[in-house]
């Protein structure tokens, strides 16, 4: 069975006072959840203070982005490295708002979740199609292709740690959903991909579904058989709406 996964992505969003403000409303309302995994993923600057707020509570933290490389000359970047000793334990890497605006490629990205995995943190690896690809009818191919470019290299015993977010570009921030049903036959198709290189460990791995999941919605689309939980961007800013969907 998989554990399912709940991951909030902040983005942008929640300076350390704001921080605290989520943080110590959401902790009390998720204390006694079982059988889901909580992690918030955070901007850099926060990490090292929401690592102590959600201490001894299911809330863990994760980063938004990481660099491939080890340190040296790359403005503006930060390593595997600094992102664990400042607390974190997972990282979004590959969403497509850096793929769109900050130029990020299934090379980088493939790159990046290599340097991850190696260093210790676990990835959560985000694909998703185009409205215009989706209107061509090539979602498959294009999450398929984005999800085999991303675990290149990566090993069978490397693999346990991977999680991967389906997100629809075209559902991101604009309140349309994919159906339960298209969100779960796209996943399934992700899963397959997965076999086709791995075998069938890809029957352990867990793939969420992301693009405005919110409290109303996430029932539907975590009854589907292959929807392992979710990556919730704006309905995570909001403790009773994140809450609700944890549990
Ligand atoms: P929304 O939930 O705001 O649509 O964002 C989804 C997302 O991009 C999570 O990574």
């Amino acid at each position: 069975m998989r554990k399912p996964i709940i991951a909030g992505n902040w983005k942008m969003n929640n300076t350390k006072a704001e921080a605290e403000e989520l943080l110590t409303a959401l902790k009390p309302l998720v204390k006694d959840v079982k059988g889901v995994d909580i992690v918030v993923c955070v901007p850099f600057t926060d990490i090292e203070k929401v690592k102590k707020l959600v201490k001894g509570s299911k809330i863990r933290v994760g980063a938004q982005n990481v660099s491939w490389a080890d340190k040296g000359a790359f403005t503006g970047e930060i390593s595997a490295a600094m992102l664990i000793e400042a607390g974190a334990e997972y990282v979004v890497i590959g969403h497509s708002e850096r793929r769109q605006y900050f130029g990020e490629t299934d090379e980088t990205v493939n790159k990046k979740v290599c340097k991850a995995l190696a260093e210790g943190l676990k990835p959560i690896i985000c694909v998703g199609e185009k409205l215009s690809e989706k209107q061509m009818g090539i979602t498959e191919e294009i999450v398929c292709l984005q999800t085999k470019a991303a675990l290149h290299g990566v090993s069978r015993t490397q693999l346990d740690e991977v999680v991967i977010a389906y997100e629809p570009i075209w559902a991101i921030g604009t309140g349309m959903t994919a159906t339960p049903e298209d969100a779960n036959q796209t996943i399934r198709a992700i899963r397959n991909a997965i076999r086709d290189a791995y075998g069938d460990v890809a029957q352990n791995i867990r793939i969420l579904y992301g693009g405005s999941m919110n409290d109303k919605n996430a029932r539907d689309l975590m009854a589907q058989s292959d929807i392992d939980g979710g990556l919730i961007g704006g309905a995570s800013l909001v403790a009773e709406k994140f809450e609700k969907i944890v549990n």
